[in-house]
């Protein structure tokens, strides 16, 4: 025998029980996010590298360390996508959904890939369920979001969660910001990581969520963008609260909060949650994305969005795993194979679970399957007649062939 292979570093295999679970978040998530008027789509699973480095920006992790890109044959630079939001964009742009109605929303439920190190709650291949609203710079679009993620974390179950917010202000305001944080950066760079250190010029905002504690400490002392902001995100901002509190949602504001992703402007938000291990805490995060549209190519647009991992939903709502149904019917014979097999067509066809003897068992072997199964009934066909016996009353009795769904779904309806 040869040696057997396994799945890759940071993937898994979804088996069925698991995927009822899935089934869960993906039917919660539907209902949800349509009855806000949010319809799916779905992208390729790669897209042009270009994407994600015009739009998650050169200068993050995600670009410059994590995705899995190669060449499509012909000198182009594909990359399997490790997150939604640019390809939605892209989307946008190339259907030109802008001649829409706005804000036009969508949300999708795909499998996502990212180079990282693997670890509980952080796999190479992962699925995130995402909504993105584009079009309106209205705060109440924001909070809406916010509410909707909210309302389908607790719907489905997530346990001790805490949500962050924070707002990065328009581009223009945060430049100016960005210089004084590099004096701050570089007048301290001997108590910064190499990391940090490196990407000062490059990437200030991110010394904010380094892990290293000197870097921390430095942090903590430093000037903060929320206090730099200009009166109209300050305004756009407070709109964003007012309707958060009026929701009864609670939330802690978080002057750290920077994210991963560079195309964020104004609203920023972590939803985490205690269930989950430090590091990788955060269930579902988002914001606002006023340029990315522009910078995809496309005309000037708003937009928000978030994004939640189904994996980490999955981890912070401790549930039990659901037994798959039991069938209603178990198609048994010794020998009668056709019309046992019919037996089995007919009775799904009438809107029955059944399950027809598929391995070639003795009779004896087919009840001890029915019950392994717990099948409410199993019907015994032979050429004549069939016995059926209902396994929940203990009793049976002899029907015709013609009689047999008739009489499960009588006796299931009583
Ligand atoms: P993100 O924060 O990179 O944002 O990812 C969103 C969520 O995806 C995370 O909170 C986490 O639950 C899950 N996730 C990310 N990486 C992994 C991984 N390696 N393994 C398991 N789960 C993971 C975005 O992706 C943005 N596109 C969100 C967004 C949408 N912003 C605006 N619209």
């Amino acid at each position: 025998m040869s040696p057997g292979l396994t799945a890759p570093r940071g993937t898994a295999d979804v088996l069925p029980e698991q995927a009822a679970i899935r089934l869960r978040v993906e039917q919660t998530a539907r209902e949800l996010l349509e009855a806000a008027g949010y319809g799916r789509i779905e992208t390729p699973a790669f897209e042009a590298t270009e994407v994600f480095t015009r739009g998650v920006g050169a200068a993050t992790d995600i670009v410059e360390k994590e995705m899995y890109s190669f060449d499509d044959g012909g000198g182009r630079s594909l990359t399997l996508r490790p997150e939604g939001t640019a390809p939605v964009c892209r989307a946008y742009v190339e259907h030109g959904m802008h001649k829409l109605p706005a804000p036009v929303k969508l949300y999708y439920l795909e499998s996502f890939f990212r180079a990282e190190r693997p670890q509980a709650g952080r796999y190479r291949q992962f699925w995130q369920v995402g909504a993105e609203a584009l079009g309106s710079e209205d705060p109440a679009l924001d909070a809406e979001l916010i509410v909707l993620l909210h309302q389908l974390l607790t719907r489905l179950g997530a346990s001790d969660l805490h949500l962050r917010l924070s707002s990065l202000g328009t581009p223009a305001a945060r430049s100016e910001y960005r210089d004084e944080l590099i004096d701050y950066l570089r007048a301290n760079s001997d108590r910064l990581s190499e990391t940090v250190r490196d990407r000062i010029e490059r990437n200030p905002l991110r010394a904010f969520d380094a892990d290293d504690p000197s870097t921390g400490a430095v942090m903590e002392q430093a000037p903060r963008l929320l206090d730099r902001l200009p009166a109209n995100d300050l305004e756009h901002f407070a709109e964003v609260r007012r309707l958060l509190d009026s929701a009864g949602v609670a939330y802690e504001i978080d002057t750290t909060l920077v994210r991963g992703l560079d195309y964020y402007t104004r609203t920023v938000f972590e939803f985490t949650s205690d269930e989950l291990a430090a590091g990788q805490s955060t269930v579902g995060a988002g914001g606002r994305y006023d340029g990315l549209v522009e910078l995809l190519g496309g005309p000037p647009t708003p937009g928000a969005g978030w994004a939640a991992g189904v994996e980490r939903i999955i981890l912070a709502s401790p549930a039990e795993a659901e037994p798959p149904p039991a069938p209603d019917l178990y198609v048994a014979h010794d020998g009668s194979r056709p019309a046992a097999f019919n037996l089995a067509l007919d009775a799904r066809a009438a809107g029955l679970r059944a399950q027809l003897e598929l391995a070639g068992r003795s009779l004896k072997g087919q009840f001890k399957h029915a019950e392994r199964l717990n099948a409410r009934f199993v019907a015994v066909v032979d050429d004549e007649t069939v016995t059926l016996r209902d396994r929940s009353a203990g009793s049976e009795r002899v029907v015709a062939h013609g009689d047999v769904v008739a009489a499960v779904k009588q006796a299931l309806e009583a």
